[in-house]
C-alpha cells in the first residue's frame, strides 16, 4: 500500500510521485487532497491529488520540499512506501460549463491547478492557462498544461521564460484586452490569490481560489484550518479548500500561516527523524 512506483524531480526541490492506492485512485475528484504521514511520530501534511489512474490504481502528488515533512518525503525512493495516506479529503471543485475561463497557477500552485484545468476543459470550457514561476527552471508542468489548454501564457519574475512579471500582470493584460472572461480559478502564494481576486472583483468576474491554511486532522475537528469567508468562520478542510476569492479574509490567512514559523524552523533543524529512518 502507498508504494512509490515513480519518483521524478520536476525542478529544484519539487518532486512528482506516483504511488499505489486503488481506493484513492477510484474515489478522488478534481480539487480534493490527501493527508499523509512519513513516519509514525511525524506530523500530517495535506497535499493535492494531482492525478490518478483508476485502471492501474495509482495516485500522483507533486510537492515542494519546504520544511521538515516535505523534506523527509523527498528522501523516499521508488519502492519505498508512504507510511499512511488518508483521503480523498475536502470538496471537489464545482465544475460547470462556465464559458471562457482563465486558470492561474503560481509556483508549485501549478500542481494544484492541473486537475482543475483538466476538469474545466473536459466540461467544455475554453481555457486560458496562466502559469508563472520565479524563473525558467522553476516552471513545472508546462507541456502537460499546454496539451490541455486552448491558450497558455507563461510568466517568470525574472523574464527568463515567457513574459517578465507576475501571473497577475498577465491576468491584468487579458482583462485589458476586453475579451469576455466568465470565470477565474487561481492557486498559488496567498498574496498572488489575493491580488488576482482584487483584480477580478473590480470587473465582476466569478473567481475561485484554493486555500492552503495549516491543517492537522483534515476532518473539521482540530480547528487549525479556520478561515473567515464572507465574515463567517469556515474550516478549509471540510468547507473548502475552494472558496469564492472575493469573500476570503486573506490577511487573516497570511497571519495564521506565520503562526508556527519558529517551531517549524526548530523542527527542521532538529533532524531527529532522519536519524531514526
Ligand atoms: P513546515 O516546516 O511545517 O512549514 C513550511 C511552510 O509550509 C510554512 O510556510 C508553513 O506555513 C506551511 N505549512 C506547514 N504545515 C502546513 C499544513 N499542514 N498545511 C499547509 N501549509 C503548511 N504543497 C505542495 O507542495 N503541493 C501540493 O499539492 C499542496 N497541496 C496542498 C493542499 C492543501 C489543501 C493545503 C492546505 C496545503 C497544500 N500544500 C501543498 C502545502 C503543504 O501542505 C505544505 O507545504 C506542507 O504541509 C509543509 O510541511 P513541512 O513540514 O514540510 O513544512
Ligand atoms: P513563488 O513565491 O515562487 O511565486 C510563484 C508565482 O506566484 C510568481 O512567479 C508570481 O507569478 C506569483 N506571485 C508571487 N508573488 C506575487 C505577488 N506579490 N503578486 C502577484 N503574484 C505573485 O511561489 P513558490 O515558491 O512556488 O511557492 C508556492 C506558494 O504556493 C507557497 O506560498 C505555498 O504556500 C503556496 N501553495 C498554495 C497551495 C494552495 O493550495 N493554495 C498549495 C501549494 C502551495
Ligand atoms: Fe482540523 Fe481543518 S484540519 S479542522
Amino acid at each position: 500500500m502507498n508504494k512509490i512506483i515513480s519518483k521524478r524531480k520536476l525542478s529544484e526541490g519539487i518532486y512528482r510521485y506516483t504511488f499505489e492506492n486503488k481506493e484513492l485512485a477510484s474515489a478522488r475528484k478534481p480539487g480534493q487532497f490527501l493527508i499523509l504521514r512519513v513516519h509514525d511520530k511525524g506530523e500530517r501534511i495535506p497535499l493535492t491529488i494531482v492525478d490518478s489512474n483508476k485502471k492501474l490504481g495509482t495516485v500522483d502528488i507533486i510537492f515542494q520540499a519546504v520544511g521538515k515533512t516535505t523534506n523527509l518525503l523527498s528522501d523516499l525512493n521508488e519502492g519505498d512506501c508512504i507510511l499512511d495516506v488518508a483521503g480523498p479529503l475536502g470538496n471537489p471543485t464545482p465544475i460547470e460549463n462556465f464559458g471562457r475561463c482563465v486558470a492561474i497557477g503560481g509556483g508549485v500552485g501549478t500542481a494544484v491547478l492541473f486537475p482543475i484545468l483538466k476538469a474545466l476543459k473536459d466540461a467544455g470550457n475554453y481555457v486560458i492557462a496562466i502559469i508563472g514561476a520565479r524563473n525558467k527552471d522553476a516552471l513545472i508542468l508546462v507541456d502537460e498544461i499546454r496539451a490541455i489548454s486552448d491558450e497558455l501564457i507563461i510568466t517568470t519574475d525574472d523574464g527568463s521564460a515567457g513574459t517578465k512579471g507576475f501571473v497577475t500582470d498577465a491576468l491584468n493584460q487579458l482583462i485589458g484586452r476586453n475579451d469576455k472572461i466568465d470565470y477565474v480559478y487561481a492557486v498559488g502564494p496567498v498574496i498572488m490569490m489575493k491580488s488576482a481576486a482584487d483584480l477580478t472583483e473590480k470587473h465582476n468576474i466569478k473567481t475561485e481560489v484554493s486555500l492552503n491554511p495549516i491543517m492537522v486532522d483534515g476532518t473539521g475537528m482540530c480547528g487549525s484550518c479556520r478561515c473567515i469567508i464572507d465574515g463567517k468562520e469556515r474550516f478549509a478542510c471540510i468547507h473548502g479548500p475552494d472558496f469564492n476569492g472575493h469573500k476570503v479574509d486573506f490577511n487573516l490567512l497570511i497571519q495564521r500561516l506565520k503562526m508556527f514559523e519558529g517551531r517549524e524552523q526548530e523542527s527542521m533543524n532538529c533532524g531527529c527523524e532522519k536519524k531514526e529512518k
